[in-house]
């Protein structure tokens, strides 16, 4: 399509004149078909609902192909406007705008869309098996109409998808508000979550993919090896590192297809396991897997050899991740790291994958007979646990991803707590991400290069990897570790080949390193080195920005683990300091009414004015979790909020005094 055609569509929005209709795409990845949840009256509310995006004149044709989507697939996407033009990040200059920072956005848009990023790009899910970015595509439509004719003194509120409308703002504002499945707490569980996106009036915007932030599993890859070596870091015996060891886990899907290469990476054998064999072909065509094993006999040799010459390489089980544990049961092979990444956020609909049953019978069962699926899921929960049991009883050390794994294994009555009512395993957060990283401010920065000219982001990583080499000539012992990582990290990016969409890029830093290094992308596009607008974000699973009792904020031990303040008042904060857009979910990796979670977007365009926005949000942005963290008595995060407080006289934050134990115990 002609770019002159492309952008008449994106200005037209939603056609007057109806589409063709589209046919269903079998070769694409689909999201499984939802249960049918709706009671006859709520069927005719739904549609209803949906009519109100089209013309009455259209209903006639409409009604009738909407009601058959809602009976099919449970829910109403209105796949006969799926646009015709190839949905990918385009150059910035390529959309229809009057306001730069709206360009921008779209360019986001479209990546979360983009068929080589999206897990269920039909279905406008990005990843996450339910991380939507829109209910429909009237949303989408819409929307992307409404942002190519918004000027910088206007601001989009979009609810759940749906977009409200243009409001009057100022320049300083930020150009869209999101809001993704705010409900009252009380209609919280997954069942309202079905129920409310089937009437089209609310949605699951996982973490970055209702918020347009996702750059496909690089995001992930950089925080997966971080992982992978500080869990090789707390098993090595002699600073030995991970050649030869085995780390075994579950998925490939958005965020879990980085499993494979950060193992790689981090000089690991990386084993995992999945049971969608499309899934399993992307990752292996993309080069993320090196072999795929259909036969358990077979792999397990392959995984001796690979032992035994201490490769660094990626081997795809394509099946049950249950199957493969009990093979190691029955094999007696020793396993040094284990985890999981199913979906177990979303368990009954289609996150986790019972074992016994074909994909296609597990898919067959959820739409058809739900509640027998249920007790699938919850009978391999249990071998599931048993067999990990078994391993870690050898030595292996397992943790929980940040999945729900240990959450609803312990609901499915897996043998998964200790006498006294913890768990028996640790999450991620709590032993690694949490201490080594969240607590002294590092987080998931990223950048989107709007050129989409790969030299773009050569220079990018040249200017941060300077940054990062100058800040830690005098950084403090604490943080040199993290700061090591992540130049070596930086230094070897370009190699590793990570982008998949749009020119991005992640490191973790604090606030020092991200705060200099998008002030030096700046400055180099106001001189004409960098050739257009940079775009920061970061994931929401970072320091201040979510609020989930069992992930980011498992190592909050003052209680206040369940209240969700911080990530509000993060939101609010980076409103108000100059984000370009800003989001606000319930629910995001871990689940529906299980975490609140947020995060921005910043164009930075050379100005003088996105230089004091830059510097005065991403102060907050960061500064405000490790006060909440350091209030909460976390060592590490007392020491980093003492040191922003010299390095900014302006900054004053309440510091806890300790207690004596020994006193407090007396007392009772
Ligand atoms: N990577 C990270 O750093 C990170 C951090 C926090 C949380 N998570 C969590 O990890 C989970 C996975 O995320 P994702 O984006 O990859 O989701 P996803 O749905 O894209 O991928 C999960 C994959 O697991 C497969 N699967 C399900 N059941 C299986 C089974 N029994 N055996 C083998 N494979 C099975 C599915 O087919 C799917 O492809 C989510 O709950 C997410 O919130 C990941």
């Amino acid at each position: 399509m002609q770019l002159n055609d492309f952008q008449k569509a994106i200005v037209q929005g939603i056609p007057q004149l109806l589409p063709k209709l589209k046919t269903y795409n079998p070769e694409v990845n689909h999201a499984p078909v939802r249960k049918d949840i709706l009671n006859a009256d709520e069927k005719k509310l739904a549609l209803k609902n949906a009519l109100r995006y089209f013309d009455a004149k259209h209903h006639n044709i409409l009604a009738p192909e909407f009601a058959e989507e809602l009976k099919k697939y449970g829910r109403i996407y209105m796949y006969r406007f799926r646009p015709d033009y190839k949905m990918y990040a385009r150059d910035i200059e390529a959309y229809p705008h009057k306001s730069k920072q709206a360009a921008g956005i779209m360019l986001m848009l479209q990546n979360n869309l983009d068929p080589a990023v999206a897990q269920h790009p039909e279905e406008l899910i990005t990843y996450g098996g339910n991380g939507a970015v829109f209910q429909n595509w009237a949303q989408y439509l819409l929307t992307m109409r409404y942002l190519s004719e918004m000027t910088d003194e206007q601001t989009l509120a979009l609810y759940s998808g749906h977009p409200m409308g243009l409001y009057p703002s100022h320049k300083d504002a930020p150009r869209v508000v999101v809001t993704n499945g705010m409900v009252i707490p009380n209609y919280s569980a997954q069942d309202d979550w079905e129920k409310f996106n089937a009437l089209g009036v609310s949605q699951y915007g996982q973490m970055t993919a209702g918020s347009f932030m996702y750059i496909g599993p690089q995001g992930i890859v950089h925080g997966t090896t971080i992982t992978v070596l500080n869990a090789g870091r707390k098993i090595e015996k002699d600073g030995e590192g991970l050649g030869g060891k085995i780390f075994v886990t579950s998925g490939l899907g958005g965020m879990s297809g980085a499993q494979p290469k950060a193992a790689v990476i981090a000089g690991a054998i990386g084993i995992i396991a999945e049971v969608n064999p499309k899934v399993v072909h992307t990752r292996h065509s993309q080069g993320w897997v090196d072999e795929v094993f259909t036969d358990l006999d077979v792999m397990v040799a392959r995984i001796r050899k690979a032992q035994a010459g201490k490769e660094a390489i990626s081997l795809a089980y394509q099946g049950n991740i249950v199957d493969l544990w009990e093979k190691f049961v029955q094999e007696d092979l020793y396993v040094d790291l284990g985890s999981d990444q199913t979906s177990l956020h979303n368990p009954w609909a289609g996150g986790y994958y019972p074992v016994g049953l074909t994909f296609e019978e597990s898919n067959e069962m959820m739409a058809n007979n739900p509640e027998e699926f249920k007790i699938k899921v919850k009978e391999t929960l249990r071998r599931h646990v048993d067999a990990i049991n078994k391993l870690t009883a050898k030595g292996m050390y397992f943790f929980d991803y940040g999945n729900a794994f240990l959450l609803e294994s312990s609901r499915a009555g897996a043998d998964i707590m200790k006498e006294n009512g913890d768990f028996k395993y640790s999450s991620y957060v709590q032993d690694i991400m949490g201490p080594m990283c969240f607590d002294y401010g590092f987080g998931p920065f990223r950048w989107v290069c709007s050129s989409g000219n790969a030299e773009d982001l050569d220079l990018s990583d040249k200017i941060a990897m300077n940054v990062l080499e100058e800040i830690s000539k005098t950084a403090p012992k604490e943080i040199t570790q993290q700061m090591q990582d992540n130049i070596r990290w930086i230094r070897e990016a370009k190699e590793n080949k990570l982008v998949v969409g749009s020119q991005a890029r992640i490191l973790y830093a604090d606030c020092e390193g991200r705060t200099k290094i998008a002030a030096a992308f700046n400055d180099a596009i106001k001189d004409g080195k960098i050739s257009a607008p940079i775009i920061l974000g970061r994931d929401h699973h970072d320091v201040s920005g979510t609020d989930s009792p069992y992930r980011e904020t498992s190592n909050i031990y003052d209680g206040s683990s369940f209240t969700a303040d911080m990530a509000i008042q993060n939101v609010i904060g980076d409103g108000f300091r100059g984000a370009t857009w800003i989001s606000i979910h319930n629910g995001g990796g871990v689940g529906w009414g299980e975490v609140v979670n947020g995060g921005f977007g910043m164009m930075l365009d050379g100005s003088a004015d996105a230089d004091r926005r830059l510097r005065m949000m991403l102060h907050w942005d960061v500064n405000n979790g490790i006060s909440r963290r350091s209030w909460a008595r976390n060592e590490g995060a007392v020491f980093a909020i003492k040191r922003a407080m010299e390095a900014e006289p302006n900054l004053k934050v309440t510091l806890p005094n300790f207690a004596d134990d020994d006193l407090i115990e007396g007392c009772f």
